[in-house]
C-alpha cells in the first residue's frame, strides 16, 4: 500500500525584464524560424534539430532568462541553475497542446510573450487532478514542478506565443555549505 501526505509546492510568477522592449524583436527573430508544426501547436521548433541555430534563444537567454533564473535563484537560497531543452509555441484559432508533463528536469517554464487574453494561459493541475489557480500576464514567467500535469486548451481568435523551458536549481554540498542554515529550520 502507498500512503499520500500532502505536502506544499510553490508556482512561481515573475516579469520578464524589459519585456515590452524585447517582445517585438524576440517576435521578429521566431517568424525567421522554418514553419514547423507539432502535434495541434501551430508552429514550433519542439521538433527541430538541437543543432539548428536558434537567434531567438540566443535573444532570449541574454535579455530575459539568465536574468530570471538568477533572481529565482536567489528566491530559492540556490547556489546554481541551469537551463535544459528550451522551445517556442505558438497558438493560432482552435491551436491546442494536450495534458503532459517533463522528465528529467526539476522545473518547466513558459514565458507569455504573446497573450492577448489571459483566459488561455497555460492550465496546470496538482497532485489531486485539482487546478491550479494563479494570475499571469503577457510578459510574464511562470515555473512550476514538471511531474504537474499541463495543457493549452484550444486557443481564442489572436495569436498566442510562448517560450517554453526546462530548468533546475543546484544547492552546493558538503562541510563548508551547510544547505540547513540557508533555510534556518534547524534540522
Ligand atoms: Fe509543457
Amino acid at each position: 500500500m502507498i500512503q499520500s501526505i500532502n505536502i506544499s509546492t510553490k508556482l512561481y510568477v515573475g516579469k520578464a525584464k524589459d519585456f515590452k522592449n524585447h517582445k517585438d524583436t524576440l517576435l521578429e527573430l521566431i517568424s525567421l524560424m522554418p514553419s514547423v508544426g507539432v502535434e495541434n501547436v501551430s508552429k514550433s521548433d519542439w521538433l527541430l534539430a538541437s543543432t539548428f541555430d536558434r537567434l531567438y534563444l540566443t535573444y532570449f537567454y541574454k535579455h530575459i532568462g539568465n536574468s530570471y533564473m538568477c533572481d529565482l535563484m536567489v528566491k530559492l537560497k540556490a547556489d546554481n541553475w541551469n537551463i535544459g531543452k528550451t522551445w517556442y509555441q505558438q497558438y493560432n484559432k482552435g491551436s491546442h497542446h494536450t495534458y503532459h508533463n517533463h522528465a528529467k528536469t526539476n522545473f518547466t517554464n513558459v514565458f507569455y510573450l504573446e497573450l492577448p487574453d489571459t483566459n488561455y494561459k497555460t492550465i496546470i493541475k496538482d497532485d489531486s487532478g485539482e487546478k491550479i489557480s494563479y494570475d499571469a500576464e503577457e510578459g510574464d514567467i511562470i515555473t512550476f514542478p514538471a511531474h504537474l500535469l499541463h495543457k493549452s486548451k484550444p486557443n481564442g481568435d489572436k495569436r498566442k506565443t510562448v517560450i517554453s523551458f526546462n530548468s533546475n536549481f543546484l544547492y552546493a554540498q558538503g562541510e563548508n555549505n551547510d544547505i540547513q542554515n540557508k533555510f534556518n529550520n534547524g534540522v
